[in-house]
């Protein structure tokens, strides 16, 4: 999985809250019962643990970043938080439902992230996520691609650091795995970007280091201007850019017969 270190926690509260605001609507999908295990998966700031707890379940935040499980902690510390890697934990307990909002399109290794969402579950556990699916981003990736592959003559699809299944994909690979899958949605989530004129800079400042790796910020910045040119015609409405998201939710689960 990626190390988000970089990313500031503080940003992500800030700029970047609609992740958490969008992710209430999955919790609907959960339906957390009272007194229920549940393990959140790459909780970022811990919003959506904090969310889940207030229907009464027990649940554990998990990141692979330690500046978001601190900050998780600072804001909710009557709630457990663990420092783990999607794509490698293990857990002591055995959860009801292991949820992930926004986080599995950091974890390349499906395959592995499936094994470990499948051994924390108790039989008949279930597993609710949305991540993004199939074409997501893609205006905006093919522009990153475009303007660096138009500067440095790389072959920048190489370092697209992102995982965005289709339906048939995902559903495989928790098939593979024993999961039965319930339901699976792939659906358009156009996402307004905070700073106007400014929000592909801004997004490509949070999210895009992988694409950037050695070139100067001021290199950088020239370059974002450049990729926002070629989106905004696609993606300008009113008064921002809205960034091409397409989310995958499924609900999965692990049936009783199974440890
Ligand atoms: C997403 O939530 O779809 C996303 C976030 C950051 C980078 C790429 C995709």
């Amino acid at each position: 999985m990626k190390s988000i270190n970089q990313w500031q926690a503080e940003d992500y509260d800030n700029q970047l809250a609609f992740v958490s605001e969008y992710g209430k609507s999955l919790i609907s999908w959960l339906r957390p019962q009272v007194g229920e295990y549940i393990l959140d998966l790459g909780c970022g700031t811990g919003d959506l643990t904090h969310e889940i707890s207030l229907l009464g379940a027990e649940v554990t935040g998990m990141d692979a970043s330690s500046d978001m499980i601190a900050r998780a902690k600072q804001k909710f510390p009557q709630l457990e938080f663990m420092e783990a890697d999607g794509e490698h934990f293990h857990t002591e307990r055995a959860y009801d439902a292991v949820f992930s909002n926004a986080a599995l399109h950091w974890m390349r290794n499906s395959s592995d992230v499936v094994d470990c969402v499948w051994n924390a579950l108790k039989p008949g556990g279930r597993f609710v996520a949305e991540f993004g699916g199939q074409g997501n981003v893609q205006i905006i990736v093919k522009a990153v691609e475009e303007v660096l592959e138009r500067h440095t003559g790389i072959n920048a699809a190489e370092r697209n650091p992102w995982y965005f299944p289709t339906i048939g994909q995902y559903s495989r690979i928790l098939e593979n795995r024993g999961f039965m899958v319930r339901q699976a949605y792939h659906y358009d989530r156009p996402t307004k970007l905070a700073d106007g004129e400014d929000g592909i800079a801004g997004w490509l400042t949070h999210f895009g280091d992988d694409y950037f790796k050695g070139v100067n910020p001021e290199q950088v910045k020239e370059w974002c201007q450049e990729i926002s040119e070629i989106v905004k015609p696609k993606l300008w409405k009113n008064d921002a850019i809205y960034a091409d998201y397409k989310r995958l939710r499924i609900e999965a689960f692990k049936p009783e017969n199974q440890v």
